[in-house]
């Protein structure tokens, strides 16, 4: 049983907290009807703001109407064309579109609609568009002033997010040439001066909505902190499952293991409950999931009696609302990955109190709350951060970069970016990596693949690798993207790790490598019919497949495009490879122009791999055709697609392929590496040397 105990929460108005954490007693209106929100009795604030400045900061407490009312309000008072609202994640602009298109009784896709990357529901109709912040972004490359929209609303800014940054960065610019467009900054928790500093000259209005009538939500901390977090959650659920009166949970977790550990533990505890009690009814709510299993947390339960336990990463915190959810168990953590050259860093840390206060206000949007948070209220006062890490300090930049060349942003020093502005540093090595994908050349000039690696809604180095295979030597179009739109789902295997999944999987493993499984598993999905039917035999998840199919077909349509004006490319999607003798030797070199860096050199004395880059121990992950295996005989040198550090500084290489020949990298990106062979063979006795200087042995 639980050692914590309760305390009632602190957190007020007047209380010691700053002004932004007011919020985590969240304001809410005390009627469900749109029209009474906060932001109903500011309308003629925010419009007569709109008209004497063109950006709008509107700081406002969650569940006030910022998400779902404030297009709504702009489209309804005239604004003549297409309002976007840029949310930062997928599913909650699919999930406000469609909040805003039922209370206008309208399909969705009609008058307002959405765009996700591999996703669109609008038509010529549409007035209001949610969508992200990298769709509107890439959209500028096409329409750089924006013609289509009169106003902008970036929601959520306080997430920090590097796209929703750039964009800020780029409508700046586009306000100056375009006097009639409008741009609107929300969120209930972010650092209102930081962006009025950023808007200062270009004409800005603040506008700070206070609650109205209200919701509660009681927030309680723990006494003592706790051990295990996870445990903690599952306590935490159960007893309010069995103490408190009705009404459904939201939990926030940092990631996949844990919630389907909670989730099982919840799901066990149940079995013992008498047949009269009420259930619960779990649900899993993470990236991973496709979006058609994501949104299943929003329905009501399937019977009244139930109540509904959505236990969820951090893609739950902003813009969601769940009818029902009366419950948040909000852990304080969330689970980060910081970008490095090779190996991403994957760290679970605390969140802000602007993540805290937003968690909290996923309950008491509708009827009261309480939210239990599974820290002390000293570590919410003193040491979590106000508000979250701007996402430009820890990722890669070179796809953020390319999209600015391709707007025509050249000069990247003057660029206006929401400080902390990137360090030199981060902007060279990003340069770098550009450069030796040929999307730049080398006076950094936009290269024409370049152009067209910035418009597929693929990664730089993924992008890299879908146009090399339409070029010389390659010619592996159509298997390549196969095996993209599998690297961009999340795994097909039901859990992945099991055996009876592990048994299935071998049935289409591929001894070259995850790769060709990859493909394997997509080709036999298509050879039978893809049916639901054949994934359940074989353990695989036909939403994840499905979603596979949807991506190719649109990267598919993206080299239909780029065809007309391709020289020397050979753009042609339907043409296998797989009957020439050598294709499984061209899509491995294919896919060395953008995997070049992740290189792991096999040590058959302790029978482990180590980065070539740095010498790091790496071990291969469960889920890979190579766990547990050496490599083919002779074979020492393997790429790899993803390197993660993650718990006890492990760090694990998944999507792995075996290099045959050294040369084969001299060959995917020239002047990387010089190979200096030292037994006159191949198959990997040889060294390969960096062109840096720094030399790798075996
Ligand atoms: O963005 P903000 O937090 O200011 O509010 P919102 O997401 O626009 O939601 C405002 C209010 O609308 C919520 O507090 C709920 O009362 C209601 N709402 C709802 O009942 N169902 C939804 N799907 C979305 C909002
Ligand atoms: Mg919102």
């Amino acid at each position: 049983m639980s050692t914590s105990f309760w305390k009632p929460g602190s957190a007020r108005p007047g209380s010691s907290l700053d002004r932004s954490s007011e919020a985590s007693s969240p304001l809410i209106t005390s009627s469900s009807s749109p029209n009474t929100l906060p932001i109903h009795s500011s309308r003629l604030a925010i419009l007569h703001a709109l008209s004497s400045n063109p950006i709008l900061i509107l700081s406002a407490p969650t569940g006030s109407g910022k998400t779902t009312q404030l297009p709504l309000i702009l489209h309804t008072d005239g604004y003549p064309s297409i309002i976007a609202c840029t949310q930062p994640r997928r599913l909650t602009a699919i999930s406000s579109a469609s909040r805003v298109s039922s209370l206008l009784s309208s399909p969705l896709g009609s008058t307002v609609g959405y765009t996700i990357r591999f996703e669109t529901n609008t038509s010529s109709e549409t007035s209001i568009i949610y969508m992200t912040p990298g769709t509107l972004l890439r959209e500028c490359i096409r329409d750089p002033l924006l013609t289509r929209y009169s106003v902008v609303v970036v929601d959520e800014a306080h997430d920090r997010g590097v796209e929703s940054d750039v964009l800020l960065g780029v409508l700046k610019k586009v306000v100056r040439k375009r006097k009639d467009l409008r741009v609107v900054v929300s969120s209930a928790t972010m650092e209102v001066e930081a962006f009025r500093d950023f808007f200062e000259e270009d004409g800005v209005t603040v506008l700070q909505i206070a609650g109205g009538k209200k919701f509660d939500v009681e927030v309680a901390y723990l006494k003592e902190p706790c051990e295990d977090y996870v445990r903690e959650t599952v306590e935490t659920i159960w007893r309010i499952h069995t103490d408190e009166p009705q009404g459904d949970i939201l939990a926030f977790l940092t990631g996949r293991d844990e919630i389907d550990s909670a989730l099982q533990q919840l799901s066990d505890r149940q079995l013992d409950l008498p047949a009269s009690a009420a259930r619960l009814h779990l649900l899993p709510l993470h990236s991973g999931l496709s979006t058609e299993d994501q949104t299943a947390i929003f329905p009501l339960p399937p019977s009244r009696a139930m109540r509904k336990v959505v236990v969820a990463t951090n893609i739950a915190e902003a813009s969601i609302t769940l009818d029902g959810i009366v419950y948040v168990v909000d852990c304080g953590l969330v689970k980060t990955r910081n970008s490095g050259e090779v190996v991403d860093d994957v760290r679970v840390e605390a969140i802000s109190r602007a993540s805290a206060i937003q968690r909290a206000g996923r309950a008491g949007r509708t009827r009261p709350g309480k939210c239990f948070r599974l820290y002390t209220e000293e570590v919410f006062l003193k040491e979590m951060r106000r508000s979250s890490i701007p996402e430009v300090q820890r990722t890669d930049l070179s796809s953020t970069i390319l999209l600015l060349k391709s707007l025509g942003i050249d000069n990247l020093v003057k660029f206006p970016w929401v400080p902390p502005a990137p360090t030199a540093k981060n902007l060279a090595s990003a340069l770098e990596k550009l450069h030796t994908l040929k999307a730049i050349d080398d006076h950094t000039r936009l290269t024409t693949t370049g152009m067209w690696m910035s418009e597929l809604p693929l990664p730089p180095h993924l992008a890299r690798i879908l146009l090399s295979s339409a070029t010389e030597p390659f010619l592996c179009c159509s298997e390549i993207l196969s095996i993209l739109c599998m690297l961009s789902v999340t795994s097909a295997f039901f859990a992945p790790e099991s055996a009876e999944t592990q048994l299935s999987k071998r049935s289409f493993s591929a001894q070259e490598g995850d790769f060709l499984t990859l493909l394997n598993v997509f080709l036999a999905f298509s050879r039978n019919g893809r049916s639901r039917k054949w994934c359940n035999l074989h353990r695989l998840n036909f939403s994840v497949l499905s979603r596979a199919v949807s991506i190719r077909g649109q990267l598919e349509r993206y080299l239909e495009r780029f065809s007309s004006s391709a020289e020397g490319y050979h753009l042609q999607p339907k043409s296998s490879a797989l009957r020439t003798p050598d294709a499984v030797e061209r899509i491995h070199k294919c896919l060395l122009t953008g995997l070049y860096p992740n290189l792991a050199r096999y040590n058959p004395s302790t029978l482990s791999y180590t980065l070539s880059a740095s010498n790091q121990l790496v071990h291969v992950h469960p889920t890979s055709t190579f766990f547990n295996r050496q490599p083919p005989h002779g074979k020492r040198w393997i790429v790899f697609a993803e390197a993660t550090r993650a718990r006890e500084d492990k760090v694990y290489i998944r999507d792995l392929c075996v290099l045959d020949d050294l040369d084969w990298l001299i060959s995917a990106v020239p002047g990387v590496y010089k190979v200096e062979t030292r037994w006159g063979g191949t198959g990997g006795k040889g060294s390969i040397v960096h062109t840096s200087g720094e030399g790798d042995d075996m």
